[in-house]
C-alpha cells in the first residue's frame, strides 16, 4: 500500500508508450473497486494511439493541457442504463482512485482530470467520441511514463479527526 503514500499528480511524461499489458492492468484495478450494489456502471475509453484526440481532448477543460503529451488517456465514463443514477459519482471516484494508484504501482504518472459535472466538457467528450446518449464522460486519467519527479506529501491532519464526538 505504498503507492497510496507516494502517489502524485504526474503531469510531465516522456514520449515513450505505455504497454499494453500495464494499460490492462490499470483497467483492471479500476474495475476492482467498490461500487454500490456492486453494479459496476463503468465503461473506459483507452486512447494511447490517437494523437489527435488527445490534442482534442487537452483543450476541452483549461486544466488538461497535459493531456496532449499523455502516453495515454483514459476516458472513465458511467452507464446511466447500468446504474441506478443515485450513486454512481462515488462508484466512479473510487474506480479512477484505483487506476491512479495502479499507475503508481507500474512506475507511471497521471493526473485525475475532472470532466463531469462541467457538462461542457462532458458534452463536448462525448462528441468528439461519438458516445452513445447514456454514457457519461466522468473523469479523464491522463498517465504515462513520468518526466518530473515529486515529493511524497504528509497530509495527515490530527485536529481533523474527531474521536466519538466533534
Ligand atoms: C476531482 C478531481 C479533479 C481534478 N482535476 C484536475 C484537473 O482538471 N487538472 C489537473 O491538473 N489536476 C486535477 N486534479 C488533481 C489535483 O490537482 C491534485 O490531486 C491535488 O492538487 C493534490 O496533488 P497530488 O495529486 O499530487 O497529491 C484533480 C483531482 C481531483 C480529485
Amino acid at each position: 500500500m505504498n503507492e497510496i503514500f507516494t502517489r502524485r499528480s504526474i503531469r510531465k511524461y516522456q514520449s515513450k508508450p505505455v504497454e499494453q499489458e500495464k494499460l490492462e492492468r490499470i483497467l483492471r484495478a479500476g474495475m476492482q473497486a467498490p461500487s454500490a450494489q456492486n453494479e459496476q456502471p463503468w465503461e473506459f475509453i483507452v486512447i494511447a494511439k490517437d494523437r489527435e484526440m488527445k490534442q482534442q481532448i487537452s483543450t476541452m477543460s483549461p486544466y488538461a493541457g497535459m493531456a496532449a503529451n499523455a502516453g495515454a488517456l483514459i476516458v472513465v465514463c458511467s452507464n446511466l442504463l447500468v446504474t441506478d443514477r443515485n450513486w454512481w459519482v462515488e462508484d466512479l471516484s473510487a474506480c479512477v482512485q484505483n487506476m491512479l494508484l495502479q499507475i503508481e504501482a507500474e512506475g507511471l504518472g497521471g493526473v485525475w482530470l475532472g470532466w463531469y459535472p462541467d457538462m461542457e466538457r462532458v458534452e463536448r467528450t462525448k462528441r468528439a467520441l461519438k458516445l452513445p446518449e447514456q454514457i457519461t464522460p466522468f473523469a479523464v486519467i491522463s498517465l504515462g511514463y513520468p518526466a518530473e519527479t515529486k515529493e511524497r506529501a504528509d497530509r495527515f491532519l490530527p485536529e481533523r479527526v474527531h474521536y466519538e464526538r466533534y
